[in-house]
């Protein structure tokens, strides 16, 4: 069996933390079998090195490994994707495709941000899981494979499982050996360490001598929270590498380079939820994005749920948590109407306060860097974009406040206050 060191040389792994090669160590013990491995850690911390390991480890490394990023594949296709689809299976589909499970017979599957499979996608999952069987989209023909899966994810499952978006089932079944990887600031001897690969690196890339941190800056880079982990720090490095003259980094140029560095507490853990942080607008938008996304998937469950069922008082006992998640809770929202109703900035979007996701994690900036590149004078006032919402949905609904609420996703009683804040 190759030690860690020199799995570490081989797939170019710096660091040296207990917790980092444990984390090694036991994709090696367990890459010999087919045991489904589940690699978790903050975005940036390195999952994506394990499956290779995992892989190339294997009896499979001769036959394909194929990384698949469920995040990136549109709900519509990824079905198709990963199971291929029959000729004429919908519009579009001209001739069958295999899809990756079929290619990859004999080999390995990374499937990376699993936690964005659709719930449709994964009882299919489950099925190759449980019996190597599955059904190519539009075929009734029972297909089998020999694939094995590692998973990696950077969101907390259990939260997942809790809010229905994860099976629990597949949970346990990818899960069956978990790897940590440590996030950076929890690796404190490596911190630098890694800086001075990176550091090297560039220099070499970018034909320039290498930069050099101070003693003070060295302390300041520990110090640093590093919510963007290896990732971060190594986009840091390279700034640092291209733009400083002075090949000597002292600790207030680090600093610059450094988001946040002001409200940079060493390697704080988030233990509660924060209050409102709606430091800005683009801030706002992203929680509406994030919180539209989750409710259209919430609402297109329950669609499902009720063409299923046809029957809905059943569907609306089973699923009360989540219509109540939906629609809101009538009460609260008698709170509210007895409001004065002048318009006011802080009312803006008034979302029920269970439906905002105090507690964004970091990865959320990453998901949405595309954000970054909304000219900020485009950024339409919320108010006029809400205005417009409304009065579009009262068009379409003939005036019907209830149906216009319905799609809206607020209460009959809140669409009313708005009516009358708007004078509509
Ligand atoms: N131990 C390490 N040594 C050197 N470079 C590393 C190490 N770990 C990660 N990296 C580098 O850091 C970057 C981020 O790693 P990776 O893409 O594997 O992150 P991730 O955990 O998959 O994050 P995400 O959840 O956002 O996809 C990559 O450029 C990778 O090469
Ligand atoms: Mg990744």
């Amino acid at each position: 069996m190759e030690s860690v060191q020199a799995i570490k040389q081989r797939f170019g792994i710096i660091g040296n933390t207990p917790a980092l090669n444990r984390a090694i160590e036991k994709a090696i013990q367990v890459a010999p079998t087919d045991i489904s491995v589940l690699v978790t850690g903050e975005s940036g911390v390195g999952k994506e090195s394990i499956p290779k390991i995992i892989h190339q480890l294997s009896h499979r490394k001769h036959n394909k490994y194929i990384a698949v990023n469920c995040g990136a594949i549109p709900e519509g296709t990824i079905d198709s994707e990963l199971f291929g689809h029959e000729k004429g299976a919908f519009t579009g589909a001209t001739q069958t495709r295999e899809g990756y499970f079929e290619v990859a017979d004999g080999g390995t599957i990374f499937l990376d941000e699993v936690g964005e499979l659709p719930l449709t996608t994964q009882v299919r999952l489950l099925r190759v899981l449980e019996n190597g069987e599955f059904l190519k989209v539009g075929s009734s023909k029972v297909q089998k494979t020999n694939v094995r899966i590692v998973a990696a994810t950077n969101v907390n499952m259990f939260e997942a499982i809790e809010k229905e978006k994860f099976r629990e089932d597949l949970y346990y079944r990818l899960s069956t050996v978990e790897i940590h990887l440590p996030p950076l600031r929890e690796r404190q001897e490596d911190i630098h360490l890694l800086f001075r690969k990176f550091a090297s690196d560039f220099a070499l890339k970018y034909k320039m001598p290498t930069i050099k941190l101070t003693d003070a800056a060295v302390q300041t880079l520990n110090k640093y929270r590093w919510g963007g982990n290896i990732r971060q720090l190594r986009n840091i490095a390279e700034q640092l590498s291209v733009l400083e003259q002075d090949r000597t980094i002292s600790a207030e140029t680090l600093t610059g380079y450094l988001p946040n560095s002001s409200s940079n507490l060493p390697a704080v853990i988030k233990t509660s939820k924060s209050e409102s942080d709606f430091s800005s607008e683009r801030e706002i938008l992203y929680k509406v994005l994030f919180d539209m996304k989750s409710d259209l998937n919430d609402l297109k469950k329950l669609t499902l749920e009720l063409m299923k069922s046809g029957n809905t008082k059943d569907v609306e006992k089973s699923h009360e948590g989540l219509i109540q998640k939906i629609y809101g809770d009538s009460d609260e929202d008698d709170a509210i109407f007895e409001e004065d109703v002048t318009p006011s900035n802080n009312e803006l979007l008034s979302i029920p306060e269970h439906n905002i996701n105090h507690d964004i994690p970091e990865t959320i900036t990453d998901k949405y860097h595309f954000a970054e590149e909304i000219e900020e004078e485009e950024t339409l006032s919320l108010q006029d974009k809400e205005l417009e919402l409304i009065k579009k949905s009262l068009e379409r609904h003939g005036g019907k406040r209830k149906l216009a609420a319905a799609e809206l996703g607020i209460s009959e009683r809140t669409l009313y206050r708005k009516i009358k804040q708007y004078n509509l």
